[in-house]
This record gives structure tokens, C-alpha cells and sequence, in this order.
């Protein structure tokens, strides 16, 4: 391993443009379970599982209920947004806030909806799939700090008139246009694209490497457009190997801790630019 966080840390100091892509892999340094890994909510509770996917569709029809359910004492997500909010950052969140502040990191496109890069300190931080502390309206696409809007009266509203749902991306919600199409461009734009802590499953967010591959992207009916692969540099740094690991998307993975193997490829990234 020690030769592979070597090799990052060339890469990085080589790279134009690094960006970060990370998951729930990242947090459970910081005490917050992941999703499908040996442990995770989806794996050890089938029930949450499936009662996640109907969450924007309740919306939809019952965002009084969702409201309820969402924030209210009985709320399964009241307990998981509460043990967000009191996780901290570790030890691999504050590594690629020292990237970006090296001026080597340029983006973290992150599915954590737990805050916690931007507590770390990194100051671009795309949030795919939302935050916790944010609220959105689904009309006009507003966002609001949730310490702006009072939840004395269920469901919010927007100043609009639409109605108020956290800005967090249920399944089978579409991806904000905004943060959607940023995400894009970064990916490829990207000569170096470091993948920390996710299992790469849900998309659209895992076609984002594939882009950076291919220079390419899943066209509306899901086909991609073959590029040629491209000479962009894929790493990642995950518990165990994932579909871009076993289908060639990433050029290698350092198997690990996020939260050890980020703070030494820092260590690394030092050596090699000698400050
Ligand atoms: N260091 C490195 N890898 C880790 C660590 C760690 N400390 N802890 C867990 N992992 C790995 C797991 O082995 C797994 O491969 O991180 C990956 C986490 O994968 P998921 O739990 O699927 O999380 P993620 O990829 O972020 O899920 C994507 O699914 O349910 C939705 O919206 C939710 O954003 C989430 C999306």
C-alpha cells in the first residue's frame, strides 16, 4: 500500500485539476454508519431501506405527512440528521481540505449530506445529494439555511408559494440542475479524480468517474457514448474494491481508511513538494 500512497501523492502534485468524489465511506471515521458496507443502515435494515424510496414520493402527495415524518419526535430521521449533526470532521476530511488549501484539490463533489467537508475547511464543495442543513423549495429551486425557516407551521413554505423539503436527494428525486450540472463539468474537466469511501452504485453520481474515463456520460435513455479512454487519473481510496475497481474505470485503489491513507498521501504530497 505504502508504494500506491506514494504514487497518489506524485500523481496529485502532477495533477492540473484534482477533484474529490466521496461517499459514506468517508464519515464512519466520524461515527456515522455508511450505507452498504459490513455494517450500514441499508444493509442491516432492509425496511429503512425501502421505506427511503417511497420518501419523495410521500412528499409529493403528503408533504404535511413527510414533514412529520421527517422532523417529527417519532421521525426515523430525526435520530439519523441529529447524529449528524454532532459528528465531527477526521482525520480524511481534514486531508483534502489541506489539498485544496495546497492549492492541489480544486473540488469536492461529495453524496454526504452530513456537512462535514465544509467543516473541515474545504471551501468548494459540491453537495450531490444535498444537506442537512439546508432547506429547498421544489418550485423555484431556493435554498434557505434551516435556521432561516420556522417548522412551527408543517409543511414550510417557499416565499414563492412552493412548498419547503430538506435539500437532501431522496431516491428517485432528480439531482438539482444546478449542483448536477456543475458536477459534470468537473468531472470532465478533472485530470486527476480521487474517489474516497463510496460503493459507486447510485447513480447518476457514478457516472461521474465514467465521464472522466470516457470522456462521455449516460445519455437520457442510459447508454453511454463510447469515448476513448482518456489519460485522466483515477484513484481510489475505499474499504474494499468496487465496479470501478473491477471494471477498469480507476486506474488503481488503495484499500483503507479513508480516514489513514488521506493524511498520508498529505504526508507524501509534503515530501515530494519539499514544504
Ligand atoms: N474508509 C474507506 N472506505 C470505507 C470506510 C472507511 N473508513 N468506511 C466504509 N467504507 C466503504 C464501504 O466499504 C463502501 O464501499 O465506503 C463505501 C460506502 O458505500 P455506501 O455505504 O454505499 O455509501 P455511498 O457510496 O456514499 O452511497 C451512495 O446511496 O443511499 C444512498 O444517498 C445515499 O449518498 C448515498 C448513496
Amino acid at each position: 500500500m505504502e508504494g500506491l500512497i506514494k504514487q497518489a501523492a506524485r500523481d496529485l502534485v502532477e495533477s492540473k485539476h484534482a477533484i474529490a468524489l466521496t461517499g459514506a465511506g468517508m464519515s464512519t471515521e466520524s461515527g456515522i454508519p455508511d450505507f452498504r458496507g459490513p455494517k450500514g443502515i441499508w444493509t442491516t435494515n432492509k425496511k429503512a431501506e425501502a421505506e427511503a424510496y417511497k420518501m419523495y414520493e410521500l412528499f409529493l402527495k403528503e408533504p404535511k405527512t413527510y414533514w412529520v415524518e421527517i422532523s417529527g419526535s417519532q421521525g426515523t430521521y430525526r435520530k439519523f440528521y441529529e447524529e449528524i449533526r454532532k459528528a465531527k470532521p477526521n482525520p480524511g476530511h481534514h486531508a483534502l481540505a489541506e489539498l485544496e488549501r495546497r492549492g492541489i484539490l480544486k473540488c469536492v463533489i461529495t453524496q454526504n449530506i452530513d456537512g462535514l467537508h465544509i467543516k473541515a475547511g474545504n471551501k468548494k464543495v459540491l453537495e450531490y445529494h444535498g444537506s442537512i442543513y439546508k432547506l429547498r423549495c421544489i418550485s423555484c429551486g431556493s435554498r434557505f439555511g434551516i435556521e432561516e425557516v420556522s417548522l412551527d407551521e408543517l409543511p414550510p413554505l417557499c416565499k414563492c408559494g412552493g412548498v419547503l423539503k430538506y435539500d437532501v436527494v431522496h431516491f428517485k428525486e432528480p439531482i438539482p440542475l444546478d449542483v448536477r450540472e456543475e458536477s459534470e463539468r468537473e468531472a470532465l474537466r478533472c485530470d486527476l479524480m480521487v474517489i474516497c469511501g463510496t460503493s459507486a452504485v447510485v447513480y447518476p453520481f457514478a457516472d461521474l468517474p465514467i465521464m472522466a474515463r470516457f470522456g462521455s456520460g449516460r445519455l437520457p435513455l442510459g447508454l453511454y457514448v463510447t469515448g476513448h479512454k482518456t489519460n485522466v487519473k483515477i484513484i481510489e481510496v475505499n474499504a474494499e474494491p468496487t465496479p470501478l475497481t473491477q471494471e477498469g474505470v480507476s486506474d488503481y485503489l488503495i484499500q483503507g481508511k479513508t480516514g489513514e491513507v488521506l493524511p498520508k498521501i498529505v504526508e507524501e504530497v509534503k515530501k515530494a513538494r519539499k514544504i
